[in-house]
């Protein structure tokens, strides 16, 4: 294995938290269908999906964002702006409406699923899990945010996660106080802009044999 040639270790070595964009630059619609489905396609526990991703594209919504997260910039310059949010809790609805989509998309029947369905309410939603379900669920959604860096440093657009940023304000300002989902974490994607020192700055990383271990 070479790494100086292998293209996904360059694209994992090009991309880096973008702290400036270039706010004239947005993404083509194509290639945001590509993110988009980096999103989708995003794997969890169960298969369950207990996440929706906000694409907040409104400026008004954007600037008031933008001073519940650190004044970060990212915010309001980017192309698309991705927030994270996650279900509060699990419902036995929500298992329903999950186990109906694959009888739906794989041709079964909901019967033949009811012993699947029965495990996930006796785990997420009404066992010992169910207490910590929220944060069950917010974990499930930073795959599906490292999918979609990954997938646009592919593409060689830039990305900055935010976690700097105060979720119950996020909640008020986007409306998701009465809804099932709040805010977890966000995803500024788009374009870097030329003046952007960060880009130039060496990536910084643990060494190998730091970080991975085999346990023979
Ligand atoms: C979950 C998460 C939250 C982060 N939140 C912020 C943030 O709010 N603002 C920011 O500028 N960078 C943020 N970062 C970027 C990290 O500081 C950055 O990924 C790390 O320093 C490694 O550098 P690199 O991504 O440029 O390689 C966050 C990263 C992650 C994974």
């Amino acid at each position: 294995m070479d790494f100086n040639t292998d293209r996904f270790i360059n694209d994992l070595n090009w991309r880096y938290a973008t702290k400036m964009f270039d706010s004239t630059k947005k993404l083509a619609q194509k290639d945001w269908l590509v993110l988009e489905e980096s999103l989708r396609l995003s794997p969890s526990s169960y298969g369950l999906q207990p996440w929706k991703f906000l694409v907040v594209q409104n400026k008004d919504l954007r600037a008031k964002l933008k001073e519940v997260s650190w004044n970060q910039s990212q915010v309001v310059d980017c192309s698309h702006y991705v927030v994270f949010t996650t279900l509060k809790k699990v419902t036995k609805e929500n298992v329903d409406e999950f186990i109906a989509d694959i009888a739906k998309q794989r041709g079964a029947t909901v019967e033949s699923l009811q012993g699947y369905r029965n495990a996930i309410i006796g785990d997420i939603v009404e066992g010992p899990r169910s207490e910590v379900a929220q944060a069950w669920a917010q974990r499930q959604s930073y795959i599906a945010m490292g999918n979609l860096m990954n997938a646009a440093a592919q593409m060689r657009i830039d990305t900055c996660p935010l976690e700097g940023l105060d979720p119950s304000a996020y909640d008020k300002i986007l409306n998701l106080e009465n809804t099932e989902y709040a805010t977890v974490a966000a995803v500024a994607v788009g374009y870097r802009h030329v003046d952007d020192k960060y880009k130039d700055i060496k990536k910084v990383r643990f060494a190998k044999d730091r970080v991975i271990q085999f346990i023979n």
